[in-house]
């Protein structure tokens, strides 16, 4: 029940109609019985400002922001955490009195997902994609210390950039690649950032295909419609481990309700909820 004294966290986003965050967070305050409320807010790109002052005038906790005001909301925001300053881009707000600091869990949450089934330190990673889930996950992924990270894009040009700008603030020199060039047979951790196999094209192909994997990899794919990748299917067939993209979404959401109240839900209440959405 909504009552004088609810507090409120939400997303902004344009559009944000197909979020899956209301239901997760509002499944967790259900669960621990918190007098929250999670709810969507669509907000143009001429009117982030002046939705960020609002949310600091009738004192809002906090807000995920999602595309396309991850970069955009910054110069709004009084603070932002190491994370969120590297990667470029914040995916969480949390307001206190009158204050605001921008966080990015987009790259925690991937890395405590993976880090269920193997820890990062000291791995050697290849990651295909380049975009602004590449981004996140690369900058995280060094923060954990990974030991080599290899970027494959089909633009190869992309991946240098990303490459240098990793370069130029954490002193770590990933390798930059063209995707026909990935070689697989030392790699611990491979992750498709890319959006190669998902729906409506779940048969294309995978980028990497069995003969390329070995069964001591893990497999990682970022898409969560299908839940189960061509690539997913071919790591699977040799035995590798697979983590699909619905743990990473879990697990960002888990660190900005953790950001926001102090609380970390259990991961059951915030999996049932998403799978039941996704049905
Ligand atoms: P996100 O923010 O989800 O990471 P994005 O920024 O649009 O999404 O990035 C999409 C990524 O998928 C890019 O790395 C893109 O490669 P390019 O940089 O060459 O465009 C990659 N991608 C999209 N379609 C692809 C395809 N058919 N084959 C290979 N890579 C593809």
């Amino acid at each position: 029940m909504i009552t004088g004294k609810t507090q409120v966290v939400g997303i902004i986003g344009d559009p944000v109609e197909h979020s899956l965050s209301p239901p997760m967070h509002n499944a967790a305050f259900k669960h621990l019985k918190m007098d929250c409320v999670y709810v969507p807010f669509h907000v143009r790109e001429e009117n982030l400002g002046s939705a960020i002052e609002g949310a600091r005038s009738m004192e809002i906790k906090g807000l995920n922001v999602t595309i396309p005001h991850k970069t955009g909301v910054i110069p709004y925001l009084d603070e932002v955490d190491q994370a969120a300053q590297l990667i470029g881009a914040v995916n969480t707000i949390k307001f206190t009195e009158n204050r605001a600091k921008g966080y990015n869990t987009d790259g925690l949450g991937a890395v405590k997902a993976l880090e269920e089934i193997t820890p990062v330190k000291d791995k050697k990673v290849v990651l295909m994609g380049a975009g602004g889930a590449a981004r996140a996950l690369a900058f995280q992924l060094v923060l954990n210390r990974i030991s080599e990270l290899t970027i494959a894009n089909r633009t190869p040009q992309k991946a240098e950039e990303l490459a240098g700008d990793i370069h130029s603030k954490l002193k770590f020199s990933p390798e930059a690649i063209g995707l026909e060039e990935m070689e697989l047979s030392s790699t611990d951790i491979l992750i498709n950032t890319t959006s190669v196999g998902m729906y409506p094209h779940q048969d294309h192909p995978a980028l990497v295909r069995r003969e390329q994997m070995h069964p001591e990899m893990v497999v990682n794919d970022v898409i969560y419609n299908p839940l189960k990748t061509n690539l997913l299917k071919e790591a699977e067939s040799i035995g590798a481990e697979t983590l699909n993209g619905t743990k990473m979404l879990i697990y960002q959401g888990r660190e900005s309700f953790r950001i926001w109240t102090g609380v970390t839900p259990p991961v059951e209440v915030f999996e049932r909820s998403l799978m039941r959405t996704l049905r």
